[in-house]
């Protein structure tokens, strides 16, 4: 019985529930994009983090009690299933969420490992992604299982979460620090590239103009919407009510700052996202 098998079988959830998303701020949003592009019918509650991002610089301990408390809050919603749109708390609490969820779950690490080890032709990899990521080495692991001849670099970019919270896509100050980053996997002849961390795919076109043509950049976020729905169509879970004209079938909720985080949203989803509210994570 594959991974796979095994969350499906624990339970069977109704089909038309929502879907639960989370992540530490606004990456996770990138994933939520691709979901809405590629499996228009399913309905999402998304949950951002934003009184406590980033996650990449805290410790496995930490990241694993805020993942439980957020699961515990998107379960409230009786969703029928939840994407850890977070490749750091993919990488520390994937394992124990697994555990402890009797519905299917899912994170970005596994489905950017996979695209990254069948797309590459040099066998040279890179990864970009938070300290939290690079030091817990699971998209080696990942990979290597899938191949062992791949040679994967990893470079921890921490200051790519915190410019993108603040919104600066388009900026020279982001431009610049993305250059120092990304100098020492320029000369190192890789032709992968993966955006390791969900705020990256924002500023995809920086990194891509740095790095040139050569190299592949690996969106996880898109492969995981495509894992969902394989995922769903196994389980019999996909949505066959496309939502009713007028309808938002989405709901955002944020652990802080609703307003900034709508607007955010709102830039980069060009519709859908009405309404944003805050919550107190801590109490779940
Ligand atoms: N977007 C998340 C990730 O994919 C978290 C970034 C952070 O909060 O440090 O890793």
């Amino acid at each position: 019985m594959t991974a796979t098998e095994n969350r499906i079988n624990r339970i069977k959830p109704d089909r038309n529930a929502p879907i639960g998303v989370f992540d530490s701020g606004v990456g996770g949003l990138t994933v939520v994009r691709e979901i809405m592009r590629q499996i228009p019918n399913e309905k999402i509650i998304y949950f951002g983090d934003t009184a406590r991002v980033p996650y990449g610089s805290k410790s496995r301990e930490t990241v694993v009690r805020f993942s439980e408390q957020i699961v515990r809050f998107l379960r409230t919603f009786e969703v029928k299933t939840i994407v850890v749109a977070c490749n750091t708390a993919s990488a520390y609490a994937m394992d124990i969420l697994e555990k402890e969820t009797d519905i299917p779950i899912i994170g970005v690490v596994r489905p950017g490992a996979r695209e990254a080890a069948a797309v590459t032709q040099n066998g040279r990899i890179g990864v970009i992604a938070t300290e939290a990521t690079i030091g817990s080495q699971i998209y080696t692991d990942y990979i290597r299982e899938l191949n062992e001849n791949v040679t994967i670099y990893g470079k921890a970019c921490p200051l790519f979460v915190p410019l993108v919270e603040e919104g600066l896509l388009e900026d020279p100050v982001t431009d610049e620090i993305a250059r120092r980053y990304l100098a020492e996997l320029i000369d190192i002849d890789i032709d992968t590239l993966i955006l390791g961390c969900t705020h990256y795919p924002l500023i995809r076109s920086t990194v891509g103009k740095i790095m040139g043509d050569r190299v592949r950049l690996v969106n996880p976020a898109y492969e995981t919407a495509r894992e969902l729905q394989n995922l769903l169509a196994e389980a019999d879970l996909l949505s066959r009510n496309p939502p009713r004209l007028g309808e938002n079938p989405h709901q955002f909720y944020v652990s802080d700052k609703a307003e900034k985080f709508l607007r955010f949203a709102n830039s980069i989803i060009k519709y859908g996202i009405l309404s944003a509210k805050a919550v107190n994570i801590e109490t779940y």
